[in-house]
């Protein structure tokens, strides 16, 4: 009750900047937000270390979305404030793999099945979805992995991180064609291609047979496969992308998954602002601790008591 949210999104975002704010106002905070470099003053040349530390004088706790990998963590090295990564580029995207667990963790727990050594097939673009690089790292958190990773060869998942699910006993299969992969997936996790992020070339590597409709479906899954995407999915034509056609197939668990973004997000920011241990007792307001000095550069005789 009484905190301020920062959202700062300096990319698009619908589901990310909404549901961030949304959780926070339903904890009884208020959100201030920002969004695109256009109108805030990074456009005027302000560096990240100082819009760190401004907005740390404003709010309590910040949510961050900026097309730079690192720069999500460059923004929180400025600030004793919780920040949390809303997306960096096409590094990672962590509460949406939290989110995700917890879709996972739900369709599972309907199903009688629980997410040690499950087969998780990721389509897509796998290079630069961001959700899917924080996905891996989050699950292989698990036992006995079997991840199937079907990308067209030029975009592949980060070497990097296929080599830390493998070093962690994961099984990881790597494939370029959507046919002979997905048999025996319980989870198929499609992702759009990232078409702000790539040259032309890159572009005309994808091809039309990574659709995933209502054909695909049949051929390839089970009657109990779950179908999550992290949304947007991309309907403009030729795009390929998660059909519509599948709309109100039962395993489609899309809005399932966008919906479990409040109660993930409402989760992580009590547990950032040490207040969990209070909101998860009773409904009482939960009073929190701003940090004495808010950015690291701050003088100690900064405050006038
Ligand atoms: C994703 C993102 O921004 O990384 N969207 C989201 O946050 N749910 C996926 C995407 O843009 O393709």
């Amino acid at each position: 009750e009484g905190a301020v949210l920062g959202n700062l999104f300096f990319e698009p975002s619908t589901r990310t900047r909404v549901s961030f704010g949304a959780a926070f106002c339903r904890l009884g905070g208020a959100v201030c937000d920002t969004t695109g470099f256009t109108f805030s003053s990074m456009a005027k040349g302000e560096s990240i270390a100082d819009t760190s530390r401004v907005v740390s004088g404003y709010v309590d706790a910040i949510v961050v979305r900026h097309p730079d990998q690192g720069s999500v963590a460059e923004f929180a090295r400025h600030t004793h404030l919780p920040v949390i990564n809303g997306g960096d580029g096409t590094g990672e995207h962590p509460t949406q793999a939290l989110l995700d667990l917890y879709t996972i963790r739900r369709e599972f727990a309907r199903l009688g099945k629980g997410v040690d050594g499950a087969r998780v097939a990721m389509v897509g673009d796998l290079r630069h979805g961001r959700t899917v690089h924080s996905l891996i790292r989050l699950l292989s958190l698990y036992k006995g992995m079997r991840f199937q990773l079907v990308a067209p060869r030029s975009l592949e998942m980060p070497p990097a991180l296929v080599e830390a699910a493998l070093a962690a006993g994961h099984e990881v299969e790597q494939v370029t064609s959507l046919a002979d992969s997905l048999r025996g997936a319980d989870v198929l996790y499609a992702t759009r291609i990232q078409k702000e992020r790539m040259s032309g070339e890159s572009m005309e590597a994808y091809p039309a047979d990574f659709r995933i409709d209502r054909r695909a479906l049949a051929a390839l899954c089970r009657p109990d496969t779950v179908v999550m995407h992290p949304l947007p999915r991309d309907g403009t034509p030729g795009a390929n992308d998660l059909s519509t056609d599948l709309d109100g197939d039962p395993r489609l668990a899309i809005f399932r998954q966008t919906d479990n973004g409040i109660p993930v997000r409402m989760a992580v920011f009590p547990v950032l602002l040490g207040v969990d241990h209070l909101v998860g007792r009773d409904l009482r307001d939960a009073p929190w601790i701003a940090p004495g000095r808010l950015g690291p550069g701050d003088a100690p005789f900064h405050r006038i008591d």
